[in-house]
Formats: structure tokens, C-alpha cells, sequence
């Protein structure tokens, strides 16, 4: 097997995490937190999404958590937007980057931002276009590449489709997103293994949910096809709105625990990681699920 000497590291907690969380954070909160995880290391740290309050209630403070945050030089602060009226706002608050997102299938696309594919991509075309004009790079995140909660299994070509059409608008980078958490390494490898040749991996991050225990699984593949970006959120912070109870995100510390003890650089600090996410814990007032995050609970 080869290993990489580094990897990258995205934290996507407070926006990916936060979404899906049941308990409401205090903005000031939130604010602490970011701050607590801009000495943590992070190159990028995704802080909120300009999405339609009503959807997702948490991240209704979105502009207030920009605002309020103290910018670390070196960290690039991104957030989520949907359409030009979530960009127009996100470029008031002077966001470093700027995420547009859509779906590989077509019944999630349309449950998620109320729009199908083909009428999706204008949308995008014009946000992504706005963002460049605004000097803003542009991350492109394309959701249930390994399976949809409505239409079961996705063919990669369906994800090359919808990942050349964003590349094509001008995208920076491109985010693969097993949404409901459902790939496995064999199925991850099968889809890198298609991908590989038609996609730019320098430009392409993985972003698994555990929702079934075999995320780090999946990075351990991700590795072997050359995949050296990551996003992560800390402590495994979310849940699956498809999966009752089940885990969320790809738990950053364990991510990071993983890849120190395999001597693969991260830049990131893990003993500052679990000061943060023993912070948003309490917040919260319930257990993060990471595994690092159990057995500091315990000492
Ligand atoms: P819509 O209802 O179709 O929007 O929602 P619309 O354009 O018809 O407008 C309706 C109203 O919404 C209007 O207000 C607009 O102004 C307002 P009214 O005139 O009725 O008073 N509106 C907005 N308000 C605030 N912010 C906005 C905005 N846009 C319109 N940006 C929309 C379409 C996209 C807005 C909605 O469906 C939405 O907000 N969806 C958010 C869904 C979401 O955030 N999902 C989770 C993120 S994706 C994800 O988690 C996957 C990922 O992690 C990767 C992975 O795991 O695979 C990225
Ligand atoms: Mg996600």
C-alpha cells in the first residue's frame, strides 16, 4: 500500500455538524467555538451556510457567526450558499470562499434545495460566476455519490455528470459527499477507480459521514487512489436526518488520530481538537460519538 506524507484536513462542524444537530448553540457560542478551532491548526474551517432559515434553523445566525468570528491569517472561513441571495450576504460578511452544493440523485436534489438537476445548474452557474467576479474561490459539494436515501444506489456516472458540469462553471475544488453514510471500501474503491482518469484528484476531497462505522475505512481506500483532502467534523458533531439515532460526520479527531499514528502529517493539534470538542460537548449537553472523544470522556 503507499501512503501519502500529508493530507489535508477540512473541519466542516459547525456548518455540516451544527445542521443536524437537535440542540441550539448560542451564537456566542458558536463564535467561542470557531475561535477555539482557529488555534487548533485547520487550514479551513467551514463556519455556516446561507441557506433559508426556515430549512435549516440552526445556521440562522450565519451572518452574525461571520461577523463575529476573529479571522485567523492563514485560515481560510467558508460558508455554504444555495443561490445569489445567500451569496449576496455571504459576500457582505467578506467570507474567504464560498460552497455551492447539489446532488448526484435527482429525488435528493429536489427535497434539499427544492430544485431538480437541470434546474439547478443555472442557479449554480450564476453564484459561481458572482463568486469569481467578487475574487472569491468557489468549493462544489456533490451529495449522495454512494447512495440516496430515495433512489438507493447512484451510478458514478450520474457523479462524473454532475462533478464535470460544476468543474465546467469554474469550481476550485469539488467535494464527494456520501450524504446518508452508506459507501463501503469496496464501493469507494470501485468509484475512484472509474472517477480517477476523468477527474483532477488534486481537486477532489472525500466527504464521508459514519453513519454505518466505516468512514476511516473509506479514507484508507481514498489514500490508495491518491486522495489527499478530507473534510471532517469534529468529534463525529451531526447526525442523519435519513438514519435515526445513527452518528454524523466523519469525526475530525479521529480522522486526525488515525493519520498521526500512521506518521502522516495534518498539521492539526489533537490535544487542542478535544479541548474544543469537550466544548461544544457541554454546550450541547450530550456525548459526542468520536471515538477519541469516548475515551477522553472516560479519563
Ligand atoms: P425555495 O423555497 O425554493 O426558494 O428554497 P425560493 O427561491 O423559491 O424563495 C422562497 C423564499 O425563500 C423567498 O422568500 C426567498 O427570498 C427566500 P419570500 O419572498 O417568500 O419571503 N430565500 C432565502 N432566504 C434566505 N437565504 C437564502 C434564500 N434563498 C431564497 N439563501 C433554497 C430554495 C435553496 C433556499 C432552500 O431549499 C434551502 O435553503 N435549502 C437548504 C438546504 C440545506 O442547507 N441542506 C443541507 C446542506 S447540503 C448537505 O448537507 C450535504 C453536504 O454536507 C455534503 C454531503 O454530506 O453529501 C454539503
Ligand atoms: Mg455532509
Amino acid at each position: 500500500m503507499k501512503w501519502p506524507d500529508k493530507v489535508t484536513v477540512k473541519e466542516v462542524g459547525p456548518r455540516d455538524g451544527l445542521q443536524n444537530e437537535k440542540g441550539s448553540i448560542a451564537t456566542e457560542d458558536k463564535i467561542e467555538w470557531i475561535n477555539q478551532l482557529s488555534e487548533a491548526g485547520y487550514d479551513y474551517i467551514e463556519i455556516s451556510s446561507f441557506v433559508h432559515p426556515k430549512w435549516i434553523p440552526q445556521l440562522k445566525d450565519a451572518r452574525e457567526v461571520a461577523e463575529g468570528i476573529t479571522r485567523k491569517e492563514g485560515i481560510t472561513y467558508a460558508a455554504l450558499v444555495p443561490n445569489m441571495k445567500g451569496l449576496e450576504v455571504a459576500l457582505e460578511t467578506n467570507v474567504d470562499e464560498v460552497s455551492v452544493f447539489m446532488s448526484a440523485s435527482e429525488s435528493h436534489n429536489k427535497n434539499n434545495i427544492n430544485k431538480t438537476i437541470e434546474e439547478t445548474y443555472p442557479v449554480l452557474e450564476e453564484v459561481v460566476k458572482e463568486a469569481k467576479s467578487n475574487h472569491k474561490p468557489v468549493r462544489g459539494y456533490v451529495s449522495t455519490v454512494f447512495g440516496c436515501p430515495y433512489e438507493g444506489n447512484i451510478p458514478p456516472s450520474q457523479v462524473l455528470e454532475v462533478s464535470n458540469r460544476l468543474f465546467d462553471m469554474g469550481i476550485d475544488e469539488l467535494s464527494l459527499g456520501d450524504t446518508i453514510g452508506v459507501a463501503d471500501p469496496k464501493q469507494v474503491d470501485q468509484t475512484l477507480h472509474y472517477l480517477k482518469d476523468k477527474l483532477d484528484f488534486s481537486k477532489v476531497a472525500m466527504h464521508f459521514h459514519n453513519t454505518q462505522g466505516m468512514a476511516l475505512a473509506n479514507v484508507l481506500v481514498s489514500l490508495q487512489h491518491d486522495i489527499s483532502l478530507f473534510d471532517g467534523s469534529l468529534g463525529g458533531l451531526g447526525g442523519c436526518p435519513y438514519a435515526k439515532g445513527a452518528s454524523g460526520n466523519l469525526a475530525t479527531d479521529d480522522l486526525v488520530y488515525m493519520l498521526d499514528s500512521m506518521g502522516i502529517q495534518t498539521g492539526i493539534h489533537q490535544g487542542k481538537l478535544l479541548e474544543a470538542a469537550s466544548y461544544i460537548q457541554e454546550k450541547l449537553g450530550k456525548a459526542l460519538p468520536s471515538h477519541q472523544m469516548q475515551v477522553n470522556n472516560r479519563i
